[in-house]
């Protein structure tokens, strides 16, 4: 489990599959993603998760609010298919429930998902990406102090003439990070 000033991030209970589900199943959530995810898609995934989350002691945690008992989304380190063109590669990642968006809670909750991967797992670098639209991901990106690599790539899982195929990817080293947390 780990704990930043507002937030628990923690193994999955038994209600965060549905959660999961709810939150992927939300159109404005989704918004930048070729749809959102059906119950089953939903459940394939939260599935998968959860079982490398319980397999390796990290993964996409489940963030939790620490002064009220409530699952508000999901944030934390994931390894990319291997058809991606950063792979091998750590990504962080974050997908919270809209009525908690822009309190700073995803920044929060990636600011020590970062710190694990560095300072407790040892990684040299972990990367973040998404589509070229979508602002609001990128910005906490730069709030984490990651910087655009200018590689863009086309997810080879999404059709090449649908607008979000074109994808950025941003990454910062361990160096980076210690520079910054100085
Ligand atoms: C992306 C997401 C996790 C952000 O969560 P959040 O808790 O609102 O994020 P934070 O409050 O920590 O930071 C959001 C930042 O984006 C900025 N922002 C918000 N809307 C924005 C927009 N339309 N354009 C640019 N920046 C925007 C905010 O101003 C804030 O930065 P600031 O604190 O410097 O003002 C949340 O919107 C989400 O779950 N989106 C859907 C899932 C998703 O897109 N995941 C990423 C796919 S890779």
């Amino acid at each position: 489990m780990l704990r930043t000033e507002r937030l628990i991030l923690r193994a999955w209970a038994d209600d965060d599959l549905a959660r999961f589900e709810k939150i992927s199943g939300d159109p404005e959530v989704m918004e930048f993603y070729p749809q959102p995810l059906t119950k089953e898609q939903s459940h394939s995934m939260g599935a998968r998760v959860q079982s490398l989350l319980d397999e390796r002691g990290w993964g996409f945690w489940p963030v939790e609010l620490s002064n009220q008992k409530k699952c508000i989304g999901f944030v934390g380190l994931h390894v990319p298919k291997d058809n991606l063109p950063c792979f091998p590669c750590v990504e962080i990642a974050w997908r919270l429930a809209k009525e908690h968006w822009g309190q700073g809670y995803a920044t929060e909750a990636a600011n020590e998902s970062l710190r694990y991967a560095f300072a407790e797992l040892g990684l040299d670098e972990v990367v973040s990406f998404t589509t070229l639209a979508n602002a609001r991901s990128q910005a906490v990106m730069q709030k984490l102090g990651m910087s655009n690599t200018g590689n863009n790539f086309m997810h080879p899982d999404i059709e090449k003439a649908h607008p979000q195929c074109e994808h950025v990817l941003y990454k910062i080293t361990r160096r980076e990070w210690e520079r910054n947390a100085i």
